[in-house]
This record gives structure tokens, sequence and C-alpha cells, in this order.
């Protein structure tokens, strides 16, 4: 094991400890303490990620631990869901969003980075479009109905081509619980179709992560690049997608 991934492996070990000891102590039974643990301890990730003193990848395993440690329905009650999503009407198949909170006892101090909290919803049929990221880590648990869910790996920019070479990681059905993730380093583009109305998502990001990063392809200012990862794949199963318009890209994915 080298020195990144003995960190990786470490920091993953941390937040599974953490998380045991409070199975363990029983506390998942009385909320909201618990939630409240939970909440820190996202803040915490957060910070450290924005701080550099935690890898993308590390993040990933983290959040994934933390928001499937934790039944779904608390994590409903605490950032208020049903209260945040329910005028949402879904006149189109782009998805719609509301920013949950955390209360104002978690410690979001010292996070150096732009990073949210969001719910997406969508009716059946819509979608979260394909896209990849510059810059940026977020993870997507699926909080209610159900998702046709890929994920893509970004193998190379091709700015000769407006085009970003992808090699495809997932393509299955989430249903509620079910969970990806994204950073610069392991599955940077998604693209998500919702299979039955009102599907959401409880989403967490942090953006404009590394200064020193750099990319061919250049993202819009929320660090996004629309492809269209349609294409046949070559022989080694490497697609070629072409960059889009968002407008292009609602276009043909999200009518
Ligand atoms: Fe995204």
């Amino acid at each position: 094991m080298n020195q990144f991934n003995r960190r990786n492996f470490f920091e993953a070990f941390a937040g599974a400890a953490a998380l045991h000891a409070i199975l363990a102590s029983g506390a998942l039974a009385s909320p909201p303490a618990d939630l409240n643990r939970w909440a820190q301890d996202v803040a915490d990730i957060n910070r450290a990620l924005a701080q550099g003193r935690m890898s993308p990848v590390a993040w990933q395993q983290q959040i994934e631990v933390l928001n499937t440690g934790i039944a779904l329905s608390a994590i409903a009650r605490y950032l208020d869901f049903d209260r945040l999503t329910k005028a949402m009407a879904f006149p189109s198949n782009l998805a719609e969003t509301k920013d949950p909170k955390f209360p104002a006892t978690i410690n979001v101090a010292g996070i150096e980075r732009p990073w949210f909290l969001r719910f997406f919803g969508m009716r059946k049929g819509g979608a979260i479009i394909p896209h990849v990221h510059n810059n940026m880590v977020s993870s997507h648990l699926v909080m209610e109905g159900a998702f046709r869910t890929r994920t893509f790996d970004r193998v190379a920019d091709l700015p000769a081509e407006n085009a970003v070479l992808l090699k495809p990681t997932l393509d299955k059905t989430l249903n509620a619980g079910g969970m990806i993730t994204m950073s610069d380093d392991k599955t940077n583009g998604h693209w998500l179709i919702a299979e039955q109305d009102r599907s959401f998502t409880f989403d967490v990001g942090l953006v404009n992560l590394s200064k020193t990063r750099t990319y061919a392809m250049q993202a819009n200012k929320y660090n996004m690049i629309f492809v269209d990862p349609t294409a046949a794949p070559d022989g080694q199963g490497l697609i070629r997608a072409k960059t889009m318009t968002f407008e292009e890209c609602q276009a043909k994915f999200a009518p």
C-alpha cells in the first residue's frame, strides 16, 4: 500500500469506526441527537476535504458510509424533506431543487470551499441530464422513487474534438437508499432518469476544490460540462462523448 492509499484506507476506517460507535450506542433509535452527530460528521468531512486533509476518493467513501448508515426516514424528518418538496409540481422533465439546512448547532465554520445540501426531484422520465464536472465532489442518495443511474470515469479530455473520453462504470436502477458519488478522481460523470413520478435524491457537494488541477475542457459556472454519452463504445469500451450546451443537452435528454 503506498502512502496515498494508506491515507485513504485509514480515513475510511476512521469514518466506519465512528459510525460503528453510533450504531453500538443504540443512539439511532433516538433522533435527533444521532442525526446531529451525522450532520456534524458530514460537515467535518467537507471541512477536511476543503482544507486538503482528505482526498476526494476518501470523501466519496466517507459520505457513502454516513448517508447509507442512517434510516432514510430519519434523514427526511431531520432535513424537513416533506415540507420542502411538497409543492414541487414538475412541469418539465428537468429537476426541481430545494436546499435543506443543517441546524445552527452544527459547526460548519472553516469549510473553505462553497458547498451545498440539495434535494432534486423529478417526475417519471425526468432527468439529471448527462454531464461531467471540474474540481468538484458530490453524492446522490435516492430518497424516494427510482432512477436509472449511469456513471462514467472521465478518462481524458479531447479538446480538438470538443469531447471527453468516458468509461462507463455503472448502469443500473437505484431505488430508495441507493447512492452514487463523484469526484475528479473517480466516476466524474453521471446521468439519472427517474423511473417513477416524484423521484428524489439528496445531494451533498463541494465545488471549486482545486486551484491547481486544470482541465482542457472548461466547465460552466456550476462546474459542469454537459455531454452526449450515447455514442457507441470503441474496442476498449470507451465512449467519445461530445460536449453540449445546456439547451442541446436538455433537448436531447429531457425534452
Ligand atoms: Fe453532477
